[in-house]
């Protein structure tokens, strides 16, 4: 157990290229933009850096419909400036971690632009094209099925309808996909995030599902995640591309059954490590086919959590995250509505840099960034937010709560630009901010933060540091506290009898703990100035140690 690989003791930041730096005044990010702000990431003591997609693309979905796989976008760069990416980061000893968006492409790739154009060309195959179309409704909304008149037929699509689906079956559309993947190891990147994996096997069949809403339609995610057969095409993904090379690998795994894990991660399994939402959506109704803000307890969480770390515990290991580029910011979608959003920040970041496994950090979250609400569905950009939006005026409900949905739930809210400091465009850009800055920005920078000892951002720092030289945050087991108590999430890691206790306070009101649980241990660290043992104050997190180790 000792033997834990460089990326088990490491946290990853993910950094959404669009958003995170500016280096031309064009009002998007790029990729000199990253390599200028490596030494901010050093200093915050990440290891690696998972950068979504950066490849070409028509920006539908912000580069997650790719049209070419061994390319850099022009918005972002060039080749050379990210070649210089990867040297400047290895000289500060960050790996690069790239998305690898493996279901489907742009519809612009070179690729579907052929297959499209008759049912005889030598790529007519790649895609899943049927003459009949199903009831499946595609995850941002709508049918899933779109008419091709060149074809007369229909192609499907799991996201939006630019784009279609891939055809894994064909052993040709396999080989390009491992080499492309292939040509990024040999420039050497460090691993791969793989993105919404789960849907690469359909079914041998395509029928029609029970409808799960007014529109007649169903899920796709109901009638294709997971497919019985998909895991022979992700050995064979593992042995083409993954083995044989010092990098980790993390899927993101809509649709996993937890029995299945060790079929999925670990030393029988695919990837190093998958992306699991239980605790991410507990706000989502079960079933509910768009999004509306639902009440979870906090012992629904520690459950969620604790599943997580049990399940990684002898297999696979865990990434554990509570923000990325699809989710609302933590702060917000954890914490009561009037929390102040520092005591917020630091408690989620304490659970995210004391639990096991390998904390991911998004772009933001560091500095305690928060969610946006903007007046009118027209200002949102993401595809997936208007499509619930449309869903939810479906469903009948009213403009305005349909927004509040959207408020609740946007992509947009984790993707507004980086704040780096107080000054204009909160230092992202010279030019026009292609989505608002937050109007919080002349606090809330990474700048100001640097400056204040108490800030979020120094106290991930410190945490960060201390975690990867703690032999307890590294090897520890995960002992869950107080399981029942619906105000103080409370955990312990042990290694052996040395051991440290992380407890927060997730309500408002000041609230009280049995001492006893504590040991003998001393109190190292919190986010207020003094702390009292036995009571948390509100939003109250501490660290407390044992006092042998
Ligand atoms: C994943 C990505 C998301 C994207 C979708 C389609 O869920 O995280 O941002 O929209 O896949 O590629």
């Amino acid at each position: 157990m000792k033997n834990l690989k460089w990326w088990q003791k490491t946290a990853v930041y993910q950094i959404y290229p669009k958003s995170f730096m500016d280096t031309t005044g064009k009002g998007t990010g790029d990729l000199r933009g990253i390599t200028s702000k490596l030494d901010y990431l050093q200093k915050l003591g990440v290891g690696a850096i998972w950068l979504t997609p950066i490849y070409p693309s028509p920006m539908i979905d912000n580069g997650y419909d790719i049209s070419d796989y061994t390319a850099i976008d022009s918005s972002y760069g060039t080749m050379a400036d990210f070649d210089e990416l990867i040297d400047e980061a290895k000289a500060r000893n960050i790996k690069i971690v790239m998305d690898l968006v493996y279901n489907h492409t742009s519809d612009k790739h070179a690729w579907f632009l052929e297959s499209k154009s008759s049912r005889d060309n030598p790529k007519a195959d790649w895609y899943i094209w049927r003459d009949e179309k199903t009831n499946w409704r595609s995850i941002f909304g709508g049918s899933a099925w779109e008419f091709c008149p060149e074809r007369g037929q229909y192609y499907l699509h799991t996201f939006a309808t630019q784009q279609p689906d891939l055809n894994w079956e064909n052993p040709e559309v396999r080989r390009a996909l491992f080499d492309a993947a292939n040509f990024w190891l040999k420039k050497g990147v460090g691993g791969f995030r793989v993105d919404a994996i789960t849907y690469i096997k359909k079914p041998a069949e395509f029928k029609d599902g029970e409808s799960d809403g007014k529109d007649g339609l169903v899920s796709v995610h109901i009638m294709t995640a997971a497919t019985k057969g998909i895991l022979d095409f992700l050995h064979e993904f593992k042995r083409e591309v993954f083995d044989r090379h010092d990098i980790f690998t993390v899927a993101e795994a809509n649709g996993v059954a937890a029995e299945d894990l060790p079929k999925w991660v670990g030393s029988d399994g695919v990837f190093d490590m998958l992306f699991e939402f239980s605790h991410v959506n507990l706000s989502l109704k079960d079933g509910e086919i768009w999004c509306r803000p639902t009440k979870w307890k906090l012992t629904e969480l520690k459950q969620a959590i604790a599943n997580s770390q049990t399940a990684t515990k002898n297999n696979g290991w865990y990434p554990i995250f509570f923000e990325n580029h699809d989710k609302p910011r933590s702060v917000n979608h954890f914490l009561p509505k009037a929390s102040d959003p520092i005591k917020a920040a630091k408690i989620l970041g304490t659970i995210l840099l004391t639990m096991r496994g390998t904390p991911f950090i998004y772009e933001g979250q560091e500095l305690g960034m928060t969610n946006v609400a903007w007046d009118s569905i027209e200002k949102y950009n993401d595809i997936s937010s208007r499509g619930q939006y449309e869903i939810a005026l479906n469903e009948g409900f009213s403009k305005e709560k349909a927004l509040e949905f959207v408020h609740f739930f946007s992509r947009d809210n984790a993707r507004t630009p980086m704040q780096w400091n107080s000054s204009e465009n909160a230092g992202f850009t010279a030019g026009k901010p292609w989505l608002p800055i937050h109007d919080d920005y002349k606090i809330c920078n990474a700048a100001t933060e640097d400056a204040d000892k108490n800030s979020v951002l120094n106290y991930f720092r410190k945490l960060n540091a201390f975690r990867a030289n703690s032999e307890i945050l590294l090897f520890g087991d995960y002992e869950e506290l107080l399981r029942d108590d619906e105000n103080i999430f409370a955990f312990a890691r042990a290694v052996e009898n040395k051991k440290i206790y992380v407890l927060a306070n997730f309500t408002l009101n000041e609230v009280t703990f049995p001492t006893e649980i504590l040991g003998q241990s001393k109190f190292i660290l919190g986010n207020y100035t003094a702390h009292n043992k036995g009571v948390l104050k509100p939003l109250e997190v501490v660290l407390y140690k044992e006092a042998t180790s």
